[in-house]
Parts: structure tokens; sequence; C-alpha cells
């Protein structure tokens, strides 16, 4: 066997071979280079190699590897007490033994039972909220769960804010947030009486990028508080600069009770995850959740030089005016471009709905459309792992004016070329 083919790895990949990558962009073995346009596995926020990041590795690993998380480390501490600093004020606790998002969004789902003597879990239509069996039990799209049996966890999926194809058929000046107000009849009919969290995206990441409308998270909140039920934030794709913002929370003004981190935390790959928690959620037993690599001392201290390198205003600042420009060219393109049916998002979390030429939502074009996108230097992914209609826009936060530039010249090409 050639050692350096591809035949013993266990699941399927592409034909690309990757062999380096710095910046925003990303080469292949024929020498050919792309502008990644969703940030590796949406998690390169600071792009390929960043050096700060690297450099803080490198420093770490010559220090210290690894020490079980029962001891505390100093780069451990310093990383729970700048995230809580930098989150929403409710959120004093940081536990960081997990070994990425999915056993995030579990460690978080934990402490709610804990806390509240609950069990169930309600999420919303499309989301994506991790892979383990739990968190594939409690995914928002049917052909998660069709293929293997799951011991589910409680669960319940309701309608996501997505005001363009409304699940209740409304418009949104007139319809008084029903996604939020009909999820008391929910509770009552469909759930098993015993709710603990809803789990949310502020933004859905791999659900088509829908952004809620202006006060979904207010009465959100006050729902959660009414039936005692606990709000966590999944702000493993949206959080650290995503949107513009350190963290999306900080766009709708809500207060949860316990948000999940992962994915751009480690700035240019670092493997590294956590759950911010409110007082109310402390006391879960040290035991209950904890992971090998969790709190691992050199992905933590990548996670603090990329802090250092996103809190500050004039970093987010580019992160909001590249977004914008985007949203702005992209937006430009509609009225002749029939397959553009919406462009919408915030910061640089951006996507772009294609519909065929009836106007339904098309998968089928926008895997084409994806699948294209090489031959014009992009990567582009869709939603719902290409089940979905959506184009995913979230190059790294490093992306220039002129980069963003670059990026839509080459979206509109392919669109000109490929759509209609
Ligand atoms: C919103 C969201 N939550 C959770 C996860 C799971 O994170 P991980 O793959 O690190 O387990 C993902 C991963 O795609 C995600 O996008």
């Amino acid at each position: 066997m050639n050692r350096d083919d591809p035949s013993a790895v266990y699941y399927p990949v592409s034909d690309l071979r990757i062999t380096g990558g710095s910046g925003v962009l990303i080469r292949d073995s024929d020498g050919r280079e792309f502008i990644d346009c969703a940030s590796a596995t949406f998690n390169l926020s600071l792009g390929y190699g960043h050096p700060a990041v690297i450099n803080a590795m490198k420093e770490q690993a010559d220090r210290l590897v690894h020490a079980t998380s029962s001891f505390q480390t100093d780069v451990i501490n310093r990383l729970s007490a700048r995230l809580v600093s930098l989150a929403p004020k409710r959120l004093t606790k940081a536990h960081l033994k997990v070994s990425g998002g999915s056993t995030a969004n579990e460690g978080a789902i934990k402490m709610a039972q804990h806390a509240t003597g609950k069990r169930d879990v309600i999420t919303l239509f499309r989301s994506h909220v991790g892979q383990t069996m739990a968190m594939a039990a409690l995914s928002g799209n049917a052909f998660r769960k069709k293929s293997l049996p799951l011991v589910g966890i409680g669960g319940l999926q309701v309608p996501d804010p997505y005001c363009l194809r409304c699940f209740y058929g409304q418009q949104r000046d007139s319809c008084g947030l029903m996604c939020v107000d009909r999820l008391a009849d929910f509770l009552e009919y469909a759930s098993s009486g015993s709710v603990a969290a809803v789990l949310v995206e502020p933004i859905s990441g791999n659900g088509g990028n829908v952004v809620p409308p202006d006060g979904y998270f207010a009465k959100l909140r006050e729902l959660c508080d009414t039936f005692g039920i606990k709000l966590i934030l999944d702000e493993i794709q949206t959080g650290i600069g995503r949107t513009g913002r350190m963290f999306a929370a900080e766009h709708f003004g809500v207060e949860p009770d316990a948000m999940t981190l992962g994915k751009g935390l480690g700035g240019s790959g670092a493997q590294v995850a956590g759950i911010l928690a409110s007082d109310e959620l402390s006391g879960l037993p040290a035991n209950d959740h904890s992971f090998t690599y969790g709190a691992n001392l050199m992905s933590a201290a990548a996670a603090l030089a990329t802090l250092d390198v996103i809190d500050d205003p004039g970093f987010l600042a580019n992160v909001r005016a590249t977004g914008a420009l985007i949203l702005e060219r992209l937006n430009a393109l509609r009225p002749s471009l029939r397959c553009v049916a919406d462009v919408r998002g915030v910061g640089l979390m951006i996507g772009v709905e294609i519909v065929d030429g009836e106007g339904r939502p098309s998968s089928e074009l926008t895997n084409f459309l994806a699948h294209r996108a090489m031959d014009f230097g992009l990567v582009i992914r869709t939603s719902r792992y290409g089940q979905g209609n959506v184009l995913k826009i979230r190059p790294p936060l490093i992306l220039t004016i002129d980069e963003a530039h670059l990026i839509c010249d080459r979206f509109e090409a392919l669109l000109r070329t490929h759509g209609h």
C-alpha cells in the first residue's frame, strides 16, 4: 500500500489534498490556492497559522503540554477568568474540561438538569448541536437520526424563527412572535412535562444562517423564566467575534443561563471548547463531566492568544465592516440573479439562499454551486450537510476589505456562470 494514499482512512475524503495554508488561503498539492470561506470547519477564526496563536502553543509546549485538570494551572485559571470577564454578566464560571462543542453542550445540559431536577431539552428545527449520540438525538434534522439506533435523551424540536419560510405562515410585522408564543403549547401537549433547558444557537450555523427577528430572544428569555427553564446559548459558531461582537448574545441583548463555546476559540485550529455558566447552574459534581483532553494547556494558551487578538475594538470593527460589505454586494446581485432568494447574516456569518427556476429551495443547485466554487478559487460549504439550500460564507475574521471584494467578485462570477 502506498503510505500516502487515503485507503486506510475510514471515512470518504475529497480528492483534493491540502498541503498548506496561510491567512485566509489554503493550498492543494497541485499548488492551487483557494480563499477558505468556511474557515476550515468554521473554526479558524484567525485563519491558517496565525503567528500569535502558533507562538503561544509553542511556548506552552516547551513549558508543559498536559497536567490533569484536577490540579490548577496558571493558563486554565487565566482563560477561565478571561472568558468570564468577557461574557454576559450572569455567567460567572467557566468549565473547560470538555473535548469539543458537542461535549460542551452536553455539559451545559447536565448542569441545567442538575439545577432544575428536570430532564428534557428543547432545540429548534434545522439545528445542529453536535454529533455525540445525545446531541444527534437533539438535532433539528431527521436525517441526523434515521441511520442510528439512538439512545435518545428527552428532546423536543420546535419551529425556528425563520421568517422567510415561517412555519406558521405569518408575516413578521403582524406575527406577534408566534414561534415563541406557541412554545407554551408544546410544553403543555408535546413535552414530558419535565423540561430543563432550551438549547439554541443565536444564529443557526448549519441550519441555514437563520437570523432571529428583533424581540425573539427577549420573548424566549421571558418564556424560560415563566416556565423555570434554563436558556443555553450555543455560541460554538457565533461566538468569539464571528458576528462582529465577542458573542452574538450582545446583538440580541440576551442574558443566558449558560453559553457554550468551541470552534473559533482555538484561533488557528487548537482543540478547545468550554461552558460558561451562571451561579445557579454551579454545583455539578466535577466527575460528572470531565474529559481527559479537556482543559488542554496548549489549546488554552492558543485560546488566550486568540482572545488577545479578537478582543480589540478595531479588530471587531473590521469584522463588521467586511461583513457589511459582503452583505451589500451580494444583496445587490438579487435583482439580476433569480437563483438568489435571500442574503442574510451578521458580521462574517453570512448565508445566501439558493432557489431553482420556480423559486423553490434547491439543495441540488446549492451543492452544485458549492462544488463549482473551487474553480473560482473559493471554498464554500452548504447548509444542513448538503441537504439545505444555503451557501455559507464565513471566512476567517482576519479578512481584509480587499479580500472581501475578491470573495464577492469570485462569487458573482460563479453565480453568473452557473446560476440563473
Ligand atoms: C452550533 C454547533 N454546536 C455544536 C457543534 C459541535 O461541535 P464539535 O464538532 O466541536 O463537537 C457544532 C459543530 O459543527 C456546531 O456548529
